[in-house]
């Protein structure tokens, strides 16, 4: 990989880890390595570095996208059950100024599960959602976000 090149940090939040067995009629069969795998070729295809982080605290969630700033040039959350909940991880996003692109993913539709999925905290604040496609809300997000990467040089 060209060190030049875009660095993309996917965050996985809460029970993303659990994916191939947690509830596959919801989130699919693919295990998040098996998810990591096909975003790494992508990544390849598209000559963007890429880096994983999955975490079932808020707290390291925080942590890792204050320390995206100044190091890393798009980022892919999937902030899971976080989304619905934390202020101090839209706090966290707000605080990086609009100088990384976030796209929000998530492999099911939220909004059309039950009430409380409905509420999100960081909708108003990413570039983009992507979701309801299982595996490939990821991959697409992938796509979406070379491009803005490419766009903002
Ligand atoms: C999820 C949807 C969330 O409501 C849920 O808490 C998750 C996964 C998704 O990818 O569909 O853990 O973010």
């Amino acid at each position: 990989m060209n060190s030049n090149a875009s660095l993309i940090s996917v965050i996985h939040g809460p029970n993303l880890n659990l994916l191939g067995t947690r509830e596959p009629e919801i989130y699919g069969t693919e295990t998040l390595d098996q998810i990591n795998v096909t975003l790494r070729q992508e990544a390849s295809t598209l000559a963007l570095g890429i880096e994983f982080l999955q975490s079932n605290h808020e707290g390291n969630l925080v942590d890792h996208l204050q320390a995206c700033r100044g190091r890393v040039q798009g980022i892919i959350l999937n902030a899971a059950a976080y989304t619905h909940t934390s202020v101090a991880i839209r706090d966290a996003i707000l605080s990086l100024d609009n100088t990384i692109p976030v796209i929000e993913v998530h492999l099911s539709i939220p909004g059309s599960r039950e009430s409380f999925r409905k509420v999100n905290m960081i909708e108003d604040i990413v570039d983009g959602r992507i979701e309801g496609f299982g595996s490939m809300s990821y991959l697409l997000a992938l796509k979406a976000l070379s491009t803005l990467v490419a766009k903002r040089g």
